[in-house]
């Protein structure tokens, strides 16, 4: 009986002892210690990703990088130079058994981020990323793994059928929004996280592609850039005074609906406060409220067009 429960425990401990990474359980300041010394020291593997594949091959998921970009030995990419060095670091006496460190990606990983997004940085540093190291996400501690796949035949971020899910994933709220009753064709992935954009910043405040929010809006919505004779001045200013990009409960993606929406801004105008709930079938109480006279919202170019209402 006493036997039969000591060889049981023995295989629970090796099991575990060989699928958890050895350095996992160390101190990160510690790891970080050992792959900075590796780095100085540079003893790249003789034989590059022949030596790890030593060990690694029977792992489906590190072999899928040679379905990828980064697998082919061709211009810059890892495989015609260091090869799995190139991003995972100097192999030095990790292959006695593996139980030095290898700087490692993703959530888990020991390795830093900074020190895992500077390895990727080294051969991606170019206009598209010009704004990532002020970037949110950059701040935030995002790394480029949080995003990208590279031992993946395709990245999924990178596949319009599925790049708004691995956003939507981390962004619960724009989640919630893309369900609503009106929003853009999000949920369908029709219109993806990156029309808008930069996931690698800008430099605008919400990492749009576009310089202004409204310079986003035109490339799809040309018609409402005008110019109008008779022009409203929040139009110009910003779509997202009155429109929410993701989603909302209202009708054309509106914050609020009027005739609150121009109250927030139009409070001193007499006939806007007349109240709006005494006779239903008023043209100030009927369903578009205010918009049932000024119908161009947006703007107007006729000649008695100045309240826009025609
Ligand atoms: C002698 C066998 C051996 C060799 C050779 C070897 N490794 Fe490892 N490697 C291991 C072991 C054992 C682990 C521990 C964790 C595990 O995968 O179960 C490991 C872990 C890793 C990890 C972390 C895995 C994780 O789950 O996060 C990376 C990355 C890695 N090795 C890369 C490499 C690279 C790159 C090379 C070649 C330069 C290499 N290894 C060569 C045995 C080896
Ligand atoms: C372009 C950079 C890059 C190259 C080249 C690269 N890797 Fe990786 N590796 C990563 C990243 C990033 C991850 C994190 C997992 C992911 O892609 O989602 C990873 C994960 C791993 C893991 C952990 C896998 C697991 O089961 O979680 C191992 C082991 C590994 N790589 C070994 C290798 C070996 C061996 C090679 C060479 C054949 C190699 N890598 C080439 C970037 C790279
Ligand atoms: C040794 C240089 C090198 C390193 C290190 C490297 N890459 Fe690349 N990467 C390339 C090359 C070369 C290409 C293909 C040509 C191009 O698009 O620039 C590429 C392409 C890509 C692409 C576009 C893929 C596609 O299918 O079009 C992504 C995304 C990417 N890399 C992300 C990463 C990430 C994330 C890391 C760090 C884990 C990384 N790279 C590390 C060289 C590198
Ligand atoms: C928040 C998610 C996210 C993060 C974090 C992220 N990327 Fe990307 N990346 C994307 C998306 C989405 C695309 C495709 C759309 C685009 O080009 O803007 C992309 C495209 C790319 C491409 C190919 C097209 C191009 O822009 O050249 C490369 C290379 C790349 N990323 C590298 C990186 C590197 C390096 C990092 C880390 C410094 C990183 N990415 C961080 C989401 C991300
Ligand atoms: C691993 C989690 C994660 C993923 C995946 C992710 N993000 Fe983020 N993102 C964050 C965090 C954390 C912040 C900062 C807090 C916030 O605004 O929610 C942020 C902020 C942002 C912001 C605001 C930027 C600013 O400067 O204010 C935008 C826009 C954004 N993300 C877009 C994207 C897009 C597009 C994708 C997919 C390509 C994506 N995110 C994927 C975590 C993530
Ligand atoms: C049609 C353009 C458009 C699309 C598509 C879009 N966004 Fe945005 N997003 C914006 C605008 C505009 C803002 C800035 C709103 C503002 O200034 O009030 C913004 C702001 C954000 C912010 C910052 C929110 C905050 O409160 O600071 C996050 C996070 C974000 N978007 C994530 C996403 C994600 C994730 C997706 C894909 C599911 C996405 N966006 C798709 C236009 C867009
Ligand atoms: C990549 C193209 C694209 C961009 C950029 C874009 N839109 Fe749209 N927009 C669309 C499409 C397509 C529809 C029609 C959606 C439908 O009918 O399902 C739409 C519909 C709308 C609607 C009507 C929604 C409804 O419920 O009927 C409003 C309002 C709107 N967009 C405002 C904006 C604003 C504000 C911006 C900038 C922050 C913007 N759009 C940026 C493509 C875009
Ligand atoms: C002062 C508030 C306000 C601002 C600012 C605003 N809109 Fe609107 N928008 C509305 C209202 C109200 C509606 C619904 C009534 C209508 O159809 O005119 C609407 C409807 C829309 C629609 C769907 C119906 C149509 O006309 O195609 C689109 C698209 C749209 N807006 C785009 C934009 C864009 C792009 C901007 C920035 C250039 C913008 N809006 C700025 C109030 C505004
Ligand atoms: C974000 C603030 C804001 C919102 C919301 C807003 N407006 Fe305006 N509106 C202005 C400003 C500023 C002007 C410029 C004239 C002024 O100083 O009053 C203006 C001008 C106008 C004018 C022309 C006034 C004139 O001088 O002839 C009309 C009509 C008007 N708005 C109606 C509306 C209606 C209807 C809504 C709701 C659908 C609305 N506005 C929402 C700020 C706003
Ligand atoms: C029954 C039609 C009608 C409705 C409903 C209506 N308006 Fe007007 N509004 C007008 C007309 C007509 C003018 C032009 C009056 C003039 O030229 O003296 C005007 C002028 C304005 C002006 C500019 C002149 C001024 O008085 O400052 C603003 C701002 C305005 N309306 C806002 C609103 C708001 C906000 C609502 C909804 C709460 C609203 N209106 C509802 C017909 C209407």
């Amino acid at each position: 009986m006493k036997r039969r429960l000591f060889v049981a425990l023995l295989l629970v401990s090796t099991s575990v002892g060989l699928s958890a990474a050895p350095w996992s359980q160390q101190d990160p300041q510690q790891v970080m210690a050992t792959l900075t010394a590796k780095f100085e020291q540079g003893q790249y593997s003789k034989k590059g990703a022949d030596s790890c594949l030593m060990c690694h091959k029977k792992n489906q998921k590190v072999m899928a990088i040679f379905d990828g970009v980064h697998g082919q030995a061709n211009g810059n990419s890892p495989m015609a130079g260091l090869q799995c060095e190139a991003c995972h670091g100097p192999q030095g006496k990790h292959n006695r058994g593996g139980k030095e460190p290898m700087l490692d990606f993703g959530a888990n990983a020991s390795a830093s981020v900074a020190a895992q997004n500077s390895v990727c940085m080294g051969c991606h540093q170019d206009a598209e990323r010009m704004s990532w190291h002020a970037s949110t996400h950059n701040m935030e501690e995002v790394t480029c793994a949080s995003c990208h796949s590279v031992h993946a035949a395709q990245d999924p971020v990178l596949n319009p059928v599925t790049q708004n899910d691995t956003c939507l994933a981390c962004h619960t709220e724009q989640k919630m929004k893309s369900h609503q009753r009106s929003s853009h064709p999000i949920e369908s992935g029709e219109m993806l996280c990156s029309d808008c954009h930069n996931p690698h910043g800008s430099m605008n405040d919400s990492a749009l592609t576009e310089i202004t929010v409204n310079d986003s809006c035109y490339n799809c919505h040309a018609e409402k850039r005008g110019p109008f004779l008779w022009e409203h001045q929040p139009v110009i200013d910003n779509c997202a005074n009155c429109h929410d990009a993701h989603g909302s409960v209202n009708d054309d993606l509106l914050k609020v609906r009027a005739p609150l929406l121009c109250q927030q801004c139009h409070a001193g105008n007499v006939h806007s406060q007349r109240p709006y709930s005494d006779n239903g079938d008023s043209a100030f109480t009927a369903g578009g409220s205010c918009l049932n006279c000024h119908n161009q919202i947006h703007g107007s170019n006729h000649p008695q067009g100045q309240a826009l209402q025609r």
